[in-house]
């Protein structure tokens, strides 16, 4: 299986990223292939509904989420949602997702926003037919590297591999 874990924050030091790093690392930890795609990294053109297309980080982006089997969505919460740029890569990248399994990391500022990710995890059910992983792993502030944290992301790096393998076994 291939695994693919996109972090949308784009602050130098975004504590998203810090817990994709962190799955990352269990994961090829594990064994298991995994690439990293940090935003950050790329200049990704909005979508417009037209010329966004023919733009090649589209292409790129495609391709990648295209060629994963599970995928984990590492975002910052902005305004009790995922941030604009994790929501501008899903309009980008599109059908690329259907049936794809898909997890969440969150790092917010504060304990009240955990139900956040819920209206992006509905559209990508219902838009894609995406399998979500009924587990996430939501930190606030510094606490992305307690211990409990890693530990919940070891657990849902444990979810990814068992639900993206059983269901892609014959
Ligand atoms: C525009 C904006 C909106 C935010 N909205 C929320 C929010 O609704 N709930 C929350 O808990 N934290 C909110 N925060 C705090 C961020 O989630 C927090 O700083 C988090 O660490 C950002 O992730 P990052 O470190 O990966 O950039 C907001 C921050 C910004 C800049």
């Amino acid at each position: 299986m291939k695994y693919i874990v996109i972090s949308s924050g784009l602050r130098p030091g975004s504590n998203s990223r810090t817990m994709a790093e962190s799955l990352c690392d269990r994961l090829r930890e594990i064994g298991e292939e995994t690439e990293l795609l940090a935003l950050s990294d790329h200049e990704m053109p909005f979508c417009d509904g037209k010329d966004y297309l023919d733009h090649p980080t589209t292409q790129l982006f495609r391709e990648k989420v295209a060629s994963a089997d599970g995928i984990v969505l590492a975002t910052p919460v902005y305004n009790y949602d995922a941030n604009a740029a994790a929501k501008n890569f899903i309009e980008i990248t599109g059908q690329a997702w259907q049936n794809k399994v898909v997890g969440f990391l969150c790092a917010a500022g504060g304990e009240k926003s955990y139900m956040s990710i819920m209206a992006l995890a509905n559209s990508l059910m219902l838009d894609f037919r995406c399998v979500i992983i009924p587990r996430f792993v939501y930190a606030t502030g510094g606490a992305v590297t307690d211990e409990t944290v890693v530990e919940r992301t070891h657990e849902l790096a444990d979810e990814l591999i068992r639900f993206t393998t059983g269901l892609n076994s014959d």
